[in-house]
């Protein structure tokens, strides 16, 4: 029998929008004489990215990386690979991991050991959704939007088997057989 897949609302456009306008206020306060490199986790990153940077007020570079992903898997397989580093030096750079989640934090565990390793001046991970009953590596997120329960999600660049990122909302995704 084919399976049905529902989307609920979770967290609407507008609280995702305030939550945004948080962050970077928070980093407009911490980068202000710094020019950042912000490093897009792709593809997940893409709108929470393009929000926040809007609402910056000090110079900043954008580059992107990417992970091995989970295709149509809803749990990652924790064999993490980067596909593409940043093109840009991060060496001595002050650097901002931009994420649209983490889940187990197995992915950016990985990628900030990747990008320690390049020396750069600071290091700090910004994330819009956070799944703390999830976690299986220690992650320390600096600049952190919501805190969810243990669902799927999709919506606001999250994606299932690359459906669903355009949903303004953040959605929990459930499958009925
Ligand atoms: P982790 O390695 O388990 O922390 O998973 C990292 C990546 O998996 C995230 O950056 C997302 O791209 C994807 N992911 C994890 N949880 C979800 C979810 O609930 N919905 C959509 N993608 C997810
Ligand atoms: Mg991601």
């Amino acid at each position: 029998m084919k399976s049905k897949t529902t989307c609920t609302p979770l967290i609407a456009r507008e609280q995702v929008d305030r939550e945004v306008a948080r962050l970077a206020a928070e980093l407009n306060r911490d980068y202000q004489d710094k020019h950042p490199l912000l490093i897009g986790v792709l593809k997940g990153c893409f709108i929470f990215m393009a929000d926040l940077v809007r609402r910056l007020d000090f110079p900043v570079e954008i580059d992107f990386a990417r992970l091995s992903s989970y295709g149509s898997a809803m749990e990652t397989s924790g064999r993490v690979k980067v596909l593409h580093g940043p093109r840009a030096a991060v060496q001595s750079r002050d650097v901002i991991v931009i994420e649209d989640i983490i889940d187990t934090g197995l992915s950016i565990a990985h990628f900030m050991k990747y990008l320690q390793q390049k020396h750069p001046s600071s290091l700090k991970l910004c994330a819009l959704v956070e799944k703390p009953a999830r976690h299986r590596a220690p992650v320390k997120i600096d600049y952190l939007g919501f805190t969810v329960p243990d669902k799927f999600l999709v919506g606001c660049g999250l994606d299932w088997d690359e459906k669903y990122r355009n949903l303004p909302d953040i959605c929990v995704l459930e499958r009925h057989e």
